[in-house]
């Protein structure tokens, strides 16, 4: 009896290994081959126009906003599909995010999302609704966090944090980081907060 041929083909998918390794290779280089270029496009590493780093107090507030996980229920990518643009504004694009380290876009929307919510309601409405968002949203079924308007925002590590942020790419000058816990002083973390939500999205023409 003639020696049956054995193609490479059944080779492999005979084999549990070579099998297994393959497909990784397969896949691995697929996947570079998608990623890799989007770390040196300019529309994913460069800042929007008119992007600027965020204040000492506004960097401050974005960790309380980290710790108390707001991200949890919110988050702050609006996608390109019209019902989104239509409830809340132009959607996000990869330059508006160059300095978030990290990204607080999120998935998770038991409340709207935030990416554009700078400017759309006052100083006064935010602290109202943070120490109680039944005070202004009745059927709301937000957290309250009141213990804000009390603790002292942590001007202890914001130079710290801003020089880390430096060291990943953010233009923060010398002057600016000197001046950092000056600009927390006499400040809360509801300051602190609301500063920073004050600025979401607003960049975006
Ligand atoms: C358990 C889920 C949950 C968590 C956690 C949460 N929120 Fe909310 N948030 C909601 C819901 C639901 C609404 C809509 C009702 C309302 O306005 O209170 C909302 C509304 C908001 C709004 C108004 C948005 C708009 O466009 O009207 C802001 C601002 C906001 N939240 C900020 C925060 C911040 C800051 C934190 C963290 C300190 C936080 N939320 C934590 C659920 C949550």
């Amino acid at each position: 009896m003639a020696k049956e041929h054995v193609s490479g083909h059944a080779k492999i998918e005979t084999s549990n290994f070579l099998m297994i390794v393959l497909i990784l290779l397969t896949v691995s280089v697929g996947g570079l081959v998608e990623i890799v270029p989007l770390f040196f496009q300019k529309s994913t590493t460069q800042p929007i126009e008119g992007l600027v780093p965020y204040t000492a107090l506004q960097l401050s507030g974005r960790d309380v906003y980290r710790r108390e996980g707001c991200y949890n229920c919110h988050s702050q990518m609006i996608r390109p599909f019209r019902a989104e643009a239509l409830r809340y504004g132009p959607y996000s694009v990869a330059g508006e995010f160059v300095y978030d380290h990290p990204f607080q876009w999120s998935s998770k929307r038991t409340g709207p999302d935030l990416a554009r919510v700078g400017g759309r309601y006052s100083d006064e409405w935010h602290r109202i609704h943070l120490i109680n968002p039944r005070d202004v949203v009745p059927e709301s079924n937000m957290p309250a966090y009141p213990w804000l308007a009390t603790t002292p925002a942590n001007a202890g590590v914001i130079q710290a944090h801003m020089k880390g942020m430096h060291t990943l790419g953010v233009p923060y000058t010398e002057e600016e980081i000197a001046n950092a816990p000056e600009e927390l002083n006499g400040k809360t973390e509801l300051d602190a907060l609301i500063s920073y939500l004050q600025v979401l999205g607003i960049h975006r023409k």
